[in-house]
């Protein structure tokens, strides 16, 4: 295992169901480190880019006008095998297949507004921070 950095999104459904707190507290129970965030109101131009992988799919569409719907937060979370750990921590991606006790299952109803996004892969994880985040807005933890 290494020290990997992920990027997680708290989407729009779950930062109006006011549940930003209950969420990072997940990551830090988990021994996960948060290393940057911020809240954003994504526009259609970065919406469309950050999910340009899925632009063919059926529900590209409304996958960008909901993200779009409303506030986000992004963060990059460092830590001992950080991209798996988070996706274990968020839940299958339609939360009625999620596991009880993850994310998605206590936040979430549906797979089209499913509370939280965390990166695939470590190529996806390294994309998606610097689509967000500079260099220098990212605060390794030494302590
Ligand atoms: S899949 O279906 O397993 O291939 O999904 P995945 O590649 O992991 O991610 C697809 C992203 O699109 C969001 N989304 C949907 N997926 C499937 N079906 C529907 N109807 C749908 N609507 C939205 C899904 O939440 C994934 O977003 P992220 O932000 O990556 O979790």
């Amino acid at each position: 295992m290494s020290v990997e950095r992920t990027l997680s999104i708290i989407k729009p459904d779950a930062v109006s169901k006011n549940v930003i707190g209950k969420i990072f507290s997940r990551f830090e129970e988990a021994g996960l480190k948060i290393v940057a965030t911020k809240m954003l109101h994504l526009s259609k131009e970065q919406a469309e880019g950050f999910y340009a992988e899925h632009k063919e799919r059926p529900f590209f569409n409304d996958l960008v006008a909901f993200m779009t719907s409303g506030p986000v937060v992004v963060s990059a979370l460092e830590g001992e095998n950080a991209i798996v750990k988070n996706r274990e921590l968020m839940g299958a991606t339609n939360p009625q297949e999620a596991a009880a006790g993850t994310i998605r299952a206590e936040f979430a109803s549906t797979i089209d507004e499913n509370a939280v996004h965390g990166s695939d892969s470590e190529t996806s994880a390294a994309r998606e921070v610097a689509y967000f985040f500079n260099s220098d807005e990212v605060c390794p933890r030494t302590r």
